[in-house]
């Protein structure tokens, strides 16, 4: 069972700057990606998803359907929602 906190959509929403921390969810889990959206080989797009779901844009951007990429997102896991 994991340890980590239960957020909910609304606190995810409040964080998508990087000053307030950016946050996105994935497949029910929660990411604080505040540090890695600087090395995004995607740059700025990746604010895009900030304070909701990757899923649409990773259905547009199928450069994410690889398992290096999420092993990146699951270094960045905060909660689950
Ligand atoms: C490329 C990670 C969100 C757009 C990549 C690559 C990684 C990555 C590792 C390079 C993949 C490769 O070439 O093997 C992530 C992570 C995200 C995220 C961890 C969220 C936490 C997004 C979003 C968008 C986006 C939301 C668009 C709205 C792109 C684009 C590229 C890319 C366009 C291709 C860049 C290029 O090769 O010129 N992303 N991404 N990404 N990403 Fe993301």
């Amino acid at each position: 069972a994991s340890s980590l906190p239960i957020y909910t959509q609304d606190e995810v929403t409040k964080h998508r700057s990087v000053e307030e921390g950016v946050w996105v969810t994935y497949k029910g889990s929660v990411y604080d990606i505040t540090e890695f959206v600087s090395m995004h080989p995607g740059g700025d797009k990746i604010l895009l998803a900030a304070g909701g779901a990757l899923e649409p844009f990773w259905a547009l951007y199928a450069v994410h359907s690889q398992d290096h990429v999420l092993e990146i997102l699951s270094e960045y896991k905060v909660g689950e929602l």
